[in-house]
């Protein structure tokens, strides 16, 4: 193994082989751009929206609505990224297939890896939110499922070690016990993502339709919970505006960003849709910005119905209704929260086999991975296993951890996306031209504006917050906290004589800088569980990827 083989890039033309007819990958191709577009939104507005806005308004107040800005400059500038490989590179895999033909094997290895982050550890955490709304929902009909059936067993344990009365607590002195072991779990839970499963394994075309339904349904029910809302807003509650400092608003960081999550989804249906090239960028954008001015006017409807310190719930959009007195605002909004749970799910578990279909194909996984079912046309095999790797650890693992997993995940792919664009070579004029009509990224000179830009920022961050580099600087306190600021500031000045040097594009740069600045809001127990992620998928990749890989052949 020599360490220049660790970089071997899959050529861009037989990353777009696939979409040729001759080497057409069994799937139906009946995807349109109004399809696209559902399919993002279908995938965004989810757990992030009904449940993990909460916490991060509790911690950060109204100031929130920051965070939700700076979230949408990067999702956005990220799209612009996925939308430019999706454009010179068609084909399913999304983030691992850019990554595979501009950094190279490893980084495709570690971003396929870090995608699993997101599209099934993410469905985790959703997955526990739906439970939550769909039990709401089952006692407002009077129907009542045992504590036991309905949390984690994690979250059943520490109720009880903290002796903190409550379902928890419920939960872990009803259960009943077998051989020494409670049967605690979440069947909710466990019994949607079978159903899921069922439902993507049968097939794409009928998995559009249902999606598409339930985007219609969550959109309508969310306007009527800003037009609702908006009624019962205090402007006083928009003061003090960021309570806990910019701080608070960042620790909400991992919440935010979650709820963003999904427009790259879009990415994974390259061998779907009818007209990848001009669709898919489209699918992507049109997604963003539609769920980013949502969230916005959500987030000031929220914190400006109730107090900040009310929000700090697992289902705060249920909530502030409850706290306003309005009944059968609850009803719908629980009705809302498992529509858009469920297409979140669903669309990411579509996500994930795709990705996996495509590892399989270039010898990154087994075979069996990219086998196509004949009569349904979906990866079946690699469907099923996604299942089970959501499945599986329902039964062990508790929301708040899969949340901060999936955010640190995702951001890292996003952040090797953008590096990827700005990675890929040049494109002759030839090229140029092939690709007339379709996607492009603009170009803009990133030589004179970034470094003006950046020092613009570090010379005004000292003027308006006098303590900041003193404070970041000062190691001797919280460490932890600080050590992914100061790489992020140093890394803000490498890329100063990088940029003036290679004529940078300035969007991936934007783009590179901005995820990593979110980045940095994670907590080091965070980080720490990451390493050991990656450090779990890098023996995996020695010990079968890097010697099945196609390329170990050719
Ligand atoms: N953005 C998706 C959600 O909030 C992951 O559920």
């Amino acid at each position: 193994m020599s360490f220049k083989s660790l970089f071997r890039k899959k050529p861009l033309a037989a990353a777009q082989d696939n979409t040729d007819d001759s080497h057409h990958s069994g799937l139906n191709r009946v995807l349109t751009v109004k399809d696209l577009t559902f399919f993002g939104i279908a995938a965004i507005i989810g757990g992030g929206t009904f449940s993990a806005i909460g916490n991060a308004c509790f911690s950060g107040g109204p100031g929130v609505v920051l965070l939700y800005v700076i979230c949408a400059i990067a999702c956005g500038f990220t799209a612009m990224c996925y939308a430019e490989f999706a454009s010179r590179v068609p084909v399913s895999g999304s983030a691992y297939t850019y990554a595979y033909v501009s950094f190279g094997e490893l980084f495709a290895w570690i971003i396929g890896w870090a995608l699993l982050m997101e599209y099934s550890i993410g469905n985790i955490y959703i997955a526990f939110s739906w439970s939550g709304y769909f039990t709401n929902l089952l006692s407002s009909f009077g129907l009542h499922i045992p504590e036991y059936l309905t949390i984690n067993y994690h979250a059943a344990h520490l109720a009880f070690t903290e002796n903190k009365v409550g379902e928890g607590l419920t939960a872990w002195n009803t259960a009943p016990v077998i051989g020494g072991l409670r049967i605690i779990f979440d069947l909710p839970a466990v019994v949607i993502n079978v159903i899921i499963t069922a439902l993507v394994y049968i097939g794409t075309k009928e998995s559009k339709n249902f999606s598409n339904l339930m985007v219609y349904i969550k959109l309508a029910i969310i306007v009527l919970v800003i037009i609702v809302g908006a009624w019962y807003i205090d402007i006083d509650n928009w003061t003090p505006f960021m309570p806990n400092g910019f701080g608070g608003v960042m620790a909400g960081v991992s919440a935010v960003f979650f709820a963003y999550i999904g427009f790259d989804a879009v990415s994974t249906l390259a061998e779907e849709s009818k007209n990848p090239q001009r669709d898919l960028p489209r699918g992507m954008i049109y997604s963003l910005v539609a769920c980013t001015i949502i969230y916005i006017i959500l987030a000031l409807v929220i914190t400006g119905m109730v107090s900040y310190t009310q929000l700090g719930v697992s289902d705060p959009l249920a909530e502030i209704f409850a706290l306003k007195g309005v009944k059968w605002m609850l009803f719908i909004v629980s009705i809302a929260a498992v529509v858009a749970m469920t297409s979140v799910m669903l669309v990411f578990q579509m996500g994930q086999p795709r990705i996996w279909m495509t590892m399989s194909r270039d010898g990154l996984m087994p075979k069996k991975f990219a086998e196509v079912h004949p009569k349904h046309k979906t990866p079946g095999f690699a469907t099923l296993i996604t299942g089970l790797v959501v499945g599986v650890p329902i039964f062990f693992t508790d929301e708040n951890f899969v949340l901060d997993f999936t955010s640190i995940g995702t951001l890292f792919a996003f952040v090797l996306v953008c590096g990827g664009v700005l990675m890929l070579s040049p494109q002759s004029k030839e090229e140029l031209e092939a690709r007339a009509g379709k996607f492009k990224i603009p170009y803009i000179n990133s030589k004179y504006i970034y470094p003006i830009f950046m020092i613009a920022v570090l010379i005004g961050l000292q003027l308006l917050l006098p303590d900041f580099y003193a404070d970041t600087f000062n190691l001797a306190e919280a460490a932890d906290t600080k050590i992914p600021m100061l790489v992020f500031l140093l890394f803000t000045v490498v890329m100063m004589p990088i940029a003036f040097t290679k004529n940078l594009s300035l969007i991936p740069l934007l783009g590179l800088l901005s995820c990593c600045y979110l980045l940095t809001g994670m907590s080091a127990t965070n980080w720490t569980w990451f390493g050991i992620w990656l450090l779990i998928g890098l023996v995996i990749y020695f010990l079968y990827g890097y010697r099945k890989s196609n390329l170990s052949k050719s």
